[in-house]
């Protein structure tokens, strides 16, 4: 297996992803930092279809290259699910309009020179999760939160770049600290943090403050094609807002997203 460590993923992620695979999986794992081509191609790319393009077009040279290393490498296996074949408009059943490129659907090129193998690609999360337990796979594993694959970048909106992207991580890390505190996490289907592309004056002291804003996402859906946003309790969101303002240097002001899917979507790029 190659392991593309592609410097969008949230903090300790890639520790985790080596952990299962060296650990339950028992793989031969390939881990390849390709962070700063990723850090390089997004390089001033705000455009939301923009970034997802340039991230599959670089997953896919790096994947190539280390592929060469492998005898006989023949196959590229991706956990494609449904709701993305729908929603990037490769379904002729699905809505005639591409609402977003996932990158594993649209971003890859014409003449891949593997073969493909989706295995998920006809089923919904909830299926895919009882299909996980049947398998006797980690449970950590089967109710992990889904992580888009342009991770961080698709929640750093606008342009992206390494500090903006700390940023994120570490109000990321608090909130699902929190969540899982609670004994929320599982009652969520999915939560994570946005770092918006503008600033809003505080207070901190006696000093003007001019910094970040975090958005707070979290929503209940059963196979994430529509969505409703959580009701999570005032008392939790005051804990996520009162450490991540403390404790995230350069963000002075916490948000929560109260819109469901549609209109909206899940992410929001
Ligand atoms: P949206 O934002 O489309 O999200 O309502 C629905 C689900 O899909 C995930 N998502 C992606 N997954 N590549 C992926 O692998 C992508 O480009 C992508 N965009 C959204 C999202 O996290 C949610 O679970």
């Amino acid at each position: 297996c190659i392991f593309v460590d592609n410097g969008l993923l949230r903090a300790g992620e890639a520790e985790q992803v080596e952990r299962e695979f060296s650990g339950h999986f028992q793989t031969d794992l390939h881990v390849v930092d390709a962070k700063d081509r990723f850090l390089r191609a997004l390089d001033g790319v705000s455009d939301p279809q923009e970034k997802r393009k340039a991230i599959g077009r670089i997953f896919i040279e790096v994947f190539r290259k280390e592929a060469e290393s492998i005898p006989d490498a023949h196959f590229l296996a991706q956990g494609t699910l449904y709701p993305d074949v729908i929603e990037s408009g490769a379904n002729p059943d699905g809505p005639a309009a591409t609402i977003k490129f996932h990158h594993n659907v649209g971003g890859l090129p014409e003449e891949l020179g593997f073969e493909l193998i989706e295995p998920l690609r006809d089923l919904f999360k909830d299926e895919v999760r009882r299909m996980g337990l049947e398998l006797g796979l980690p449970e950590e594993l089967i109710w992990r939160h889904p992580f888009p694959g342009p991770g961080l970048a698709v929640r750093c909106l606008g342009a992206v770049s390494e500090s903006r992207l700390n940023t994120l991580r570490e109000a990321d890390t608090i909130l699902i600290d929190e969540l899982r505190k609670s004994g929320m996490y599982r009652e969520v289907q999915q939560a994570f943090a946005v770092l918006l592309p503008l600033q809003t004056v505080g207070v901190m002291g006696d000093c003007r403050t001019y910094e970040d804003v975090i958005a707070i996402r979290a929503v209940n859906t059963d196979n994430f094609m529509t969505a409703d946003w959580s009701r999570l309790p005032y008392e939790l969101l005051q804990r996520m807002s009162t450490r991540i303002i403390n404790s995230v240097r350069g963000v002075n002001r916490v948000v929560y997203d109260i819109s469901s899917k549609p209109p909206s979507t899940i992410e929001w790029e």
